[in-house]
């Protein structure tokens, strides 16, 4: 039997306690397997809702690091926990449409952008890999453009939050760049412009009646594998 069929056992803790599982198993797929209860942190098990920001530190290394627990496995020593996805930011709230000039917007509505020490944490967090820290600059700048790019990846995992020093929300910071982005300086495309009429004047209606009217059998769809 090879080491796939028969995996080996190996020692991690969850939450400060130890417990043997196979490896080759993600941290959420460890927890279960263990039978903890999973209420909360978990959500796609694909790594793009950004449900199941954790901490971790291996054997040989003392540094704590961040990742997706349903995107990182397990070793052997491994020690990690499950953190909120949430942080008590401030509640912005914000209409594009009433908005003249979303750059200078900017600073309405997340005046700590301009702080940033460029001490970089919030890149070092980041789970996607994204150069977090200029992402910030480029909307300080007004390069939506680049900074909205920058942030495409960007799964509001909420990582880069509580690691600045200058009390940013660089995830929101940069969500907000990539929204002004799409609505203010890319260009439109007339061809959703007119499906949207489309629909709006109901030229597919029959076709999604008959699409709601299908037993759940015959919408069955093949697996992603
Ligand atoms: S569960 Fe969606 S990113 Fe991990």
């Amino acid at each position: 039997m090879n080491q796939k069929e028969n995996p080996k056992d190996i020692t991690v803790e969850i939450s400060g306690k130890k417990y043997q599982v196979p490896e080759g198993l993600t941290m959420l797929q460890a927890m279960w397997h263990s039978g903890l209860e999973l209420t909360r942190g978990v959500g796609c098990l694909g790594g793009i809702c950004g449900a199941c920001p954790a901490k971790y530190r291996t054997k040989e290394d003392t540094k704590i690091k961040t990742a997706l627990a349903c995107q990182t496995q397990v070793e052997d020593g491994m020690a990690f926990s499950l953190i909120a996805s949430y942080y008590p930011n401030r509640k912005v709230t914000y209409q594009f449409p009433e908005m003249k000039d979303p750059k200078q917007d900017l600073f309405r509505h997340y005046p700590e952008a301009a702080l940033c020490r460029n001490c970089d944490a919030c890149t070092v967090a980041c789970p996607k890999g994204i150069d977090v820290r200029t992402g910030v600059w480029k909307a300080v700048f007004g390069d939506f453009k680049e900074g909205a790019e920058l942030f495409l990846s960007c799964v509001m995992c909420s990582l880069c939050v509580p690691v600045c020093i200058a009390d940013i929300a660089p995830n929101q910071v940069g969500l907000f760049m990539r929204r002004a982005q799409g609505i203010f300086f890319e260009k439109k495309s007339p061809q959703l412009a007119n499906r949207v009429d489309e629909i709006a004047d109901g030229k597919y209606n029959a076709e999604w009646e008959n699409l709601l009217s299908l037993p759940d059998d015959a919408i069955q769809v093949e697996p992603i594998s």
